[in-house]
Order: C-alpha cells, then structure tokens, then sequence
C-alpha cells in the first residue's frame, strides 16, 4: 500500500480535555537528537502562530541511555545556526503513564513508532491511545517518510533532518490550529 498523503492522511486526534492546552510529545531513540529538534522548532513556530498557550510540546527517548544528556552538540548548533535555542534540553526516557496524558505523540521514524506502539500494547492503553500514536512524516505530508538518525553524522545530515522538520512542522502547526480551534468552539 503507498504511503498515506497528506490528503488521506487522517485529522489529528482531538483534545482528551477540550478546556486545556493540547499535548503533543515528539519520540525518537534517544532524546537527544531528533524528537528535541522537533519540540524546539514546533515550540517556536507555535510561537510565530500565537498557540504557545493552546499547545504545549515535550519530547522523549524510548531508549534509556542518554537520560539527563544535554542535546547532541551538532543538533544543537544546526538550530542555533537557524536563530532557535536547544541549550535547555536534557533528555528523558518516555514513560508509558504518559500515554494517557498526551493527545499527539509523533514519533520521527517507523521504528520509533513500533517502539511506542509496542509499549502502549503492553500497558494494554486504549484503542483510542493508539490512534494519538502518529508517525511524523504522515501527519506532516512527507510522503510517510522517517526522520534519519543523524546521529553520528555530518552537519548535513543534522541540517536536513532540520529542514525537514521545519517543513513538516509548518504542516503540523495549521492542523493543530484547526484542532484547537474546534476544541475552543466547544467549550
Ligand atoms: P535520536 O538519535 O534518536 O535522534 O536522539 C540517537 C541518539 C543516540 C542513539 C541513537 C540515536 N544511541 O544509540 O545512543
């Protein structure tokens, strides 16, 4: 089957709480790379949109190994080289409790996203949890394509993830402007 387009891709989950902010946690392998890229470009460009109070944005690892870490210094300076800060992040591991009190997690690749889906099976987490677990590249209109690892790569490939998150995010951020909106509507 060809990867879901942006146009058959399905709207993002609605709010658990419509009279709170919206969640959306970003999960890649180790937290210190990919997904904490993605919560300081979608922050700030929640920011330029005027949703930094409807929507708040983590980040986490499945893997445990970097936990406390600062980011990776060569993601660190391909944001800054693009006028964003990532000098406040520290790494965390996701917790399978958080499952129930986010409304989006957009895992950077398929791997992340079996990853995630994985641990909501073993916590026996709601269907409806499952269909918050999102892989990035769809619900931004990539084509269903993963965010690569950079790790251990060269600026390039550290600026190329950025772009595409930058790109995707954009995507993303009208979606959840839509979502949030709805959500206002309601109360
Ligand atoms: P990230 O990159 O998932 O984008 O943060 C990685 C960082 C560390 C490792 C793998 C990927 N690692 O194996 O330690």
């Amino acid at each position: 089957m060809p990867p879901e387009s942006a146009a058959t891709s399905p709207p993002l989950p609605p709010p658990r709480n419509p009279s709170g902010p919206y969640r959306v946690c970003c999960v890649c392998l180790g937290n210190i790379c990919r997904s904490p890229m993605a919560e300081v470009v979608l922050r700030a460009q929640l920011a330029a949109a005027g949703l930094q109070d409807r929507v708040i944005v983590d980040s986490a690892g499945t893997g445990d190994w970097h936990v406390g870490d600062p980011m990776n210094a060569p993601a660190r300076r391909q944001l800054e080289r693009r006028g964003y800060d990532g000098a406040a992040h520290r790494a965390r591991q996701f917790d399978a409790s958080w499952l129930a009190e986010r409304d989006l997690f957009l895992a950077m690749d398929n791997s992340n996203l079996a990853n995630l889906r994985a641990l909501a099976r073993q916590d026996d987490a709601a269907p409806d949890t499952m269909r918050r677990i999102r892989l990035f590249g769809e619900v931004a209109g990539l084509d269903g394509a993963d965010v690569p690892d950079p790790w251990g790569g060269s600026p390039a490939d550290f600026a190329r993830v950025l772009t595409m998150l930058e790109t995707g995010m954009a995507r993303i951020v009208s979606q959840l402007r839509d979502v949030v909106g709805a959500a206002a509507t309601e109360r």
